[in-house]
């Protein structure tokens, strides 16, 4: 990857109408997925996980839209649906400005070519028992394509083109290590050029010392072949470096969409604030300070029954009661940032007659050290710094003092930033 990629991002924050309805690849909106629960002998249900559950979000051409959050907020779901290996429950999806939602299989035959995913398990993904010749020439006996110069050509091209050899074209799977494994997954979903490729989460199987080569490979394939990608990820250090714009999903909703520098300079919603304050900035100026962090408790809610109001209010430090009652639409508080949240954070609070925290709030955070996540930090870290970050500072949007979490003597009172504290102390370092 080169350095100063993303930092040239060639996809306008705002364009013009006409010209940003033809810079849209795909556009998804008012998606749902929900997955049916039955029981009994009729199998007649009783409910629903409800996966994905409302989003909206565009991908323009030639960018890469990551897409955090936590394990079970509906990432992967949301991946199988746009490249339709799952049928929505619920809302549209448009490629190339063609409504795609309700194609079946022979409609979404020729799309295929334009769509292609990218699994997680590069050792599940692959067929033990064929030859990566095999694996990756798939695509075109599926398509019924004959590239020009023949298939085995064009293959071993595409395994040279992927930082493979062509004479691994007789071998099989077994006999190669997770990131060569995931390279012949690339390949093979390169194969029929692609417009739209979706990465779910791409590099999380493998070694620390692997994902930033497949990271980059990835990133200089995107420059060379005009690729659009979808990146999954729940590593946000990852994302960061391969990212124009990210957006953030909890529990089956996106709570906020930014390019990438307001994302990570200015986080607005509490959740992404909260996921930045884990993930560690390669900085020796840093190292050893006692800045806090916010580590958030418990699990993330079922999605069968998701909390009422904002999802994330059971949460939250800065939830009011607001918040449990009204969902918060997502709105584009900033040029550019979408934002689901009635107490944005360094932002004019969109609720301000609501200033009485709830009792969970007072719970839901906890302030801690940056020694305490550093080792827990360390394979993120070492990603970041693989993958030849920029060295933009995004803790420096956590701010204890400013904005942040903090607590007084006698309890806590929500500001228009969040919660103020009168000791200097963090409550909890000893974690
Ligand atoms: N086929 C299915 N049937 C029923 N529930 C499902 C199915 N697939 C996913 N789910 C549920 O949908 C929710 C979202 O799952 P999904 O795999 O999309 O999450 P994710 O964000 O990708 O998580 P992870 O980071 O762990 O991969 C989970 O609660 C999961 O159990
Ligand atoms: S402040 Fe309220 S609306 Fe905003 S994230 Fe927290 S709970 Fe949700
Ligand atoms: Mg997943």
């Amino acid at each position: 990857m080169s350095e100063t990629k993303k930092s040239d991002v060639t996809v306008p924050a705002q364009a013009s109408a006409p010209e940003a309805e033809n810079d849209v690849l795909l556009k998804v909106q008012g998606l749902q997925k929900h997955f049916p629960i039955r029981k009994g002998v009729l199998q007649r249900q009783v409910g629903a996980v409800k996966a994905v559950d409302g989003i909206d979000f565009e991908v323009r051409r030639g960018e890469t839209l990551g897409v955090v959050g936590e394990s079970g907020c509906g990432k992967s779901t949301m991946g199988r649906v746009i490249t339709r290996l799952q049928d929505p429950t619920g809302g549209s999806i448009h490629f190339e400005g063609k409504d795609i939602t309700r194609l079946n299989t022979a409609g979404m035959r020729p799309l295929r070519r334009d769509i292609q995913m990218i699994f997680q398990d590069p050792y599940g993904s692959l067929n033990p028992r064929h030859t990566i010749g095999s694996i990756v020439s798939a695509p075109f006996r599926l398509q019924g394509v004959e590239p020009e110069g023949g298939v085995k050509k064009e293959v071993q091209r595409l395994l040279e083109l992927v930082g493979l050899s062509p004479e691994h074209y007789n071998r099989y799977p077994h006999e190669f290590s997770g990131g060569q494994r995931q390279r012949i997954g690339i390949a093979r979903a390169l194969a029929l050029k692609p417009k739209l490729v979706v990465a779910d989460e791409p590099v999380s199987a493998l070694d620390v010392s692997i994902q930033a080569q497949v990271v980059n490979l990835m990133d200089d394939l995107q420059q060379e072949l005009g690729l659009t990608y979808v990146i999954i990820a729940h590593d946000l250090s990852v994302v960061r470096h391969v990212s124009d714009r990210i957006a953030v999903m909890y529990l089956g909703k996106i709570v906020e969409l930014a390019d990438r520098t307001s994302l990570y300079e200015s986080p607005m919603h509490p959740y992404t604030k909260a996921l930045m304050s884990a993930v560690p900035v390669p900085d020796p100026r840093r190292r050893g300070a006692k800045s806090e962090r916010i580590l958030l408790r418990g699990d993330v809610p079922s999605p069968i029954a998701p909390p009422p109001g904002c999802r994330f209010h059971t949460r939250c430090w800065k939830a009011t009661e607001i918040c449990k009652t009204t969902e918060p639409p997502l709105l584009e508080l900033r040029p550019g940032q979408q934002v689901a949240c009635h107490h944005p954070e360094s932002f004019q609070d969109q609720a301000p007659q609501d200033t009485v925290l709830l009792t969970a709030a007072k719970e839901a955070a906890e302030l801690v050290a940056d020694e305490v996540l550093a080792e827990s930090a360390e394979t993120s870290a070492a990603v970041a710094a693989e993958v030849k970050a920029h060295a933009e500072p995004a803790s420096e949007g956590v701010s204890r003092t400013s904005d942040g979490v903090s607590k007084s003597s006698d309890g806590v009172s929500k500001t228009s930033d969040g919660v103020s504290k009168t000791s200097d102390e963090p409550e909890s370092t000893d974690k």
